[in-house]
């Protein structure tokens, strides 16, 4: 399908006058079986979730992608906008990219609506976003900033469920207020939204002041919503055993990562234990991503791929510090064969530890059983594979600080990092096991 030129779709005023009738379209819980009722979710994430991330992650056991949040009226007015951020002939197509729910802020219901008409063939569901807690969202009044409004908000799903031919489904912020996030809720629902995310923290929850999502109130929320709404989970997800206990303790549907996903797409795999499936070598992960770029060679993907090479690399980066600068300079413009030398470089680098004689014994993942504060245990991940990120907290990672807020001393992140240090350090010393050391061969 080609995109129509701007001047072909229609001005605001002339949209959402014809309401479809709803028998056509499936619905809940419906809906969700006939996309095969997905358990593990990539959240839409700006400049993330495109089109080759997507298909990686699928790789990985994911069974649901959400496309990044596009802005609604600039994907109706602005060409431009639109070919940046989706390929008409790539995105949402169905040999690698369904089930897809493709995410729009907003705050005009006509513009939503117009934006929504462009690709209801290309997907399988429309999203609101009502999540998005920064400065630009409260600027232009959407995302989370809608919470202030509802009237605006129902009307826009509501918009939306009478007019497209596909699903409306919406994903929201908590307020600290337990009720008042179920009457929201319901408010969501009503309107007509299908689905519903929640993200358990609250629109001030960002930034430094990010914390733990809060599972206790998804199970309240879950409890107090119609028995039979499809109900998705999002935050708190490190491994691949938190999904597990998500759904155990929230009762949800299925669980949305956003970070998890990032720094390691294996966060989603759960058939079996295998290393190289949950925590992905990160030479590997890189090669597969890189050569998906290529193969799609997208807009979105191109401009995405420096922020993905960071985030599988994060903990590698902070023992080979000397690849950031090189990563650092590449740009949108950079060529493939740059990329390429910077794939072959890690190659190499992580092959050489391949080669140590003592690989099985220090190629594990540890579990420090202890269950933490967040419910779950931290874990002790070789730093050539993929691994979670501890976001910083007041400058604090933020597991070092919940440790230190339970007054535990054993500080978890600290020892970790001195693991993967002396894990590199056991490697260069049994590689130069047999080579005389510079030290050794300087007369003193
Ligand atoms: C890089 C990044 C981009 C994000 N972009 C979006 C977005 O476009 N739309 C949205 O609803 N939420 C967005 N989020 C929020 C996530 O979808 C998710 O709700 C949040 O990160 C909590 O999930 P997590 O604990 O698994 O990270 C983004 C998050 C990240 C880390």
């Amino acid at each position: 399908m080609t995109v129509p030129p701007s001047s072909s779709i229609p001005s605001p005023s002339q949209s959402s006058s014809e309401i479809l009738p709803q028998s056509k379209k499936l619905q809940g819980r419906e809906f969700y079986n006939s996309i095969g009722q997905p358990k593990t979710i990539v959240a839409p994430m700006v400049d993330q979730s495109e089109l080759a991330w997507r298909i990686l992650s699928r790789r990985y056991g994911a069974e649901l992608c959400y496309t990044p949040m596009f802005h609604a009226k600039l994907f109706v007015t602005s060409e431009k906008y639109r070919q940046n951020m989706w390929d008409f002939t790539k995105d949402g197509n169905f040999e690698n990219d369904r089930p897809l729910i493709v995410q729009f802020c907003a705050n005009d219901p006509d513009y939503l609506l117009q934006a929504s008409k462009i690709i209801e063939n290309n997907c399988d569901a429309i999203d609101l976003n009502l999540g998005c807690p920064q400065g630009i969202a409260k600027k232009g009044k959407y995302g989370a900033f809608l919470m202030d409004d509802w009237d605006l908000i129902y009307k826009l799903i509501k918009n939306l469920h009478d007019n497209l031919k596909i699903p409306v489904t919406a994903k929201i912020r908590i307020y600290d207020d337990w009720e008042k996030s179920l009457e929201y809720a319901k408010m969501v629902l009503k309107a007509g939204a299908q689905f519903i995310t929640i993200h358990g923290r609250t629109r001030d929850m960002k930034g430094q002041q990010t914390g733990l999502a809060n599972w206790k109130i998804l199970k309240y929320l879950r409890d107090n919503l119609p028995k039979d709404q499809v109900f998705f989970a999002n935050g708190n997800i490190l491994y691949p055993i938190d999904l597990k206990r998500c759904m155990n303790e929230t009762l949800c549907d299925a669980v949305m990562s956003a970070e998890g996903n990032l720094y390691n797409p294996g966060v989603f795999w759960t058939k079996n234990n295998d290393i190289n499936k949950q925590f992905p070598r990160v030479d590997k992960l890189l090669r597969e991503y890189f050569e998906i770029v290529k193969s799609i060679d997208t807009l979105a993907s191109r401009h995405s791929m420096k922020a993905h090479f960071f985030k599988i690399m994060h903990e590698f980066l902070n023992i080979h510090k000397e690849l950031r600068p090189i990563i650092g300079q590449t740009s949108v413009h950079s060529s493939y064969d740059d990329w390429e030398k910077i794939v072959i470089q890690v190659e190499e680098i992580i092959n050489k530890i391949y080669e140590n004689p003592n690989i099985k014994e220090i190629d594990i993942i540890e579990d420090n059983n202890k269950i933490e504060e967040w419910g779950g245990s931290y874990k002790i991940i070789p730093y050539w594979r993929c691994q979670p990120y501890f976001r910083k907290v007041d400058g604090e990672k933020q597991n070092t600080r919940l440790l230190k807020i339970a007054g535990e001393n054993d500080l978890v992140v600290t020892s970790d990092e001195a693991k993967q240090k002396k894990l590199k350090r056991e490697l260069e010393d049994d590689s130069n096991d047999n080579v005389v050391s510079k030290k050794q061969a300087i007369p003193i």
